[in-house]
């Protein structure tokens, strides 16, 4: 063997997580370097819970939605103990560098691995799409996939009915955290009257005064997406049927976000972040993440990655503004 490497998920679960695994597993199998997966997140480092994976193995889980290392939020690793722990097992285990798949939190515990040193390479992995330096996360396309799916039943259902003088208000609430990214993008996508997200600024007047006239123009419905970081759906439909006096459908789409099978889209990507993980600990990349960027996957400093908040694309943006 040239080598040892570990690999772990970490945070909430992103689609393609274990066809990441696979193909590290691959590429690191070519390579003669022994892969040691561990489970649950961080805490898997620090209970010494680990098998040294093959791509035999690997390949069962690698169309499977999550992770099979199971992803966790390690509240054992924050503590000064644990990190400590985690540091001294894995140089005891002659691993020379960490591959994190996970979103903002997780690579920010691997940046805290790096500072003590050891190499790390971050694989973005989160359906909220909120790490800075990669066009798009791990998981978000199938994120989005779902949304849509759910979108497309409910303009079935109220397609389908049409009850005089009951113009339907639909509110859908979307995940993503403080970030509007996946009410955008799947707002563009189905065409939804209103997107409101943390980072645009909305007036909830103007939008009471739209459904009331959408409401007289013989509209049947209206659909409203809500990121979860603007509002909760229960409370925006309280203040919407105060002001219109129309009691808005909600539908919170909640988990469902973070299951379905992986779309084509984050199984191509796993493959190409896997691969170019091992590439970037072959070339000694250290402490980079696997970042898209203009369809080529290259190597952003990890700190640089952690330290940099990411802003909703102002084409996207302007595009959002234009179908309201
Ligand atoms: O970060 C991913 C995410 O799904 C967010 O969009 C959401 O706010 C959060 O995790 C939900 O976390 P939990 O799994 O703890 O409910």
């Amino acid at each position: 063997m040239m080598g040892r490497i570990g690999i772990l998920t970490s945070g909430g679960n992103a689609s393609a997580s274990n066809a990441v695994i696979h193909a590290v597993c691959k590429a690191a199998y070519k390579k003669n370097i022994e892969l040691v997966g561990f489970y649950n997140g961080y805490s898997g480092i620090i209970d010494n819970k680990f098998d040294v994976l093959k791509p035999e193995s690997t390949l069962k889980h690698a169309l499977d939605n999550g992770s099979f290392l199971k992803s966790a939020r390690s509240m054992a690793f924050l503590t000064d103990e644990g990190f400590k722990t985690a540091v001294m097992n894995l140089h005891n285990k002659n691993i020379d560098s960490l591959i994190v798949i996970g979103g903002n939190g997780s690579l920010a515990g691997a940046e805290k691995l790096a500072e003590a040193g050891i190499s790390i390479i971050g694989v973005p992995a989160t359906i909220d799409n909120d790490v800075s330096f990669t066009d798009i996360t791990l998981g978000t396309d199938t994120a989005c996939n779902v949304i849509l799916e759910a979108v497309y039943r409910i303009r079935e259902g109220a397609d389908s009915i049409l009850m005089e003088d009951d113009y339907r208000v639909f509110i859908i609430e979307v995940m993503g955290r403080k970030c509007g990214y996946l009410t955008l993008a799947s707002s563009i996508a189905a065409d939804s009257s209103f997107a409101l997200v943390p980072e645009i600024p909305y007036d909830i007047n103007k939008i009471a005064d739209s459904l009331v006239k959408k409401s007289k123009s013989g509209d049947p419905y209206s659909i409203i997406m809500l990121a979860e970081g603007s509002d909760s759906a229960e409370n925006f439909g309280a203040k919407i049927k105060n002001l219109t006096g129309i009691k808005p459908r909600i539908v919170v789409l909640g988990h469902t976000q973070r299951g379905g099978q992986p779309t084509y889209y984050d199984l191509t990507l796993a493959a190409r972040f896997g691969y170019h993980a091992v590439e970037f600990i072959s070339d000694k990349q250290n402490n980079v993440i696997t970042a898209l960027q203009n369809n080529r996957i290259v190597p952003v400093d990890l700190k640089k990655v952690t330290s940099t908040h990411k802003d909703l694309d102002p084409e996207l943006v302007k595009l959002r503004k234009s179908l309201d």
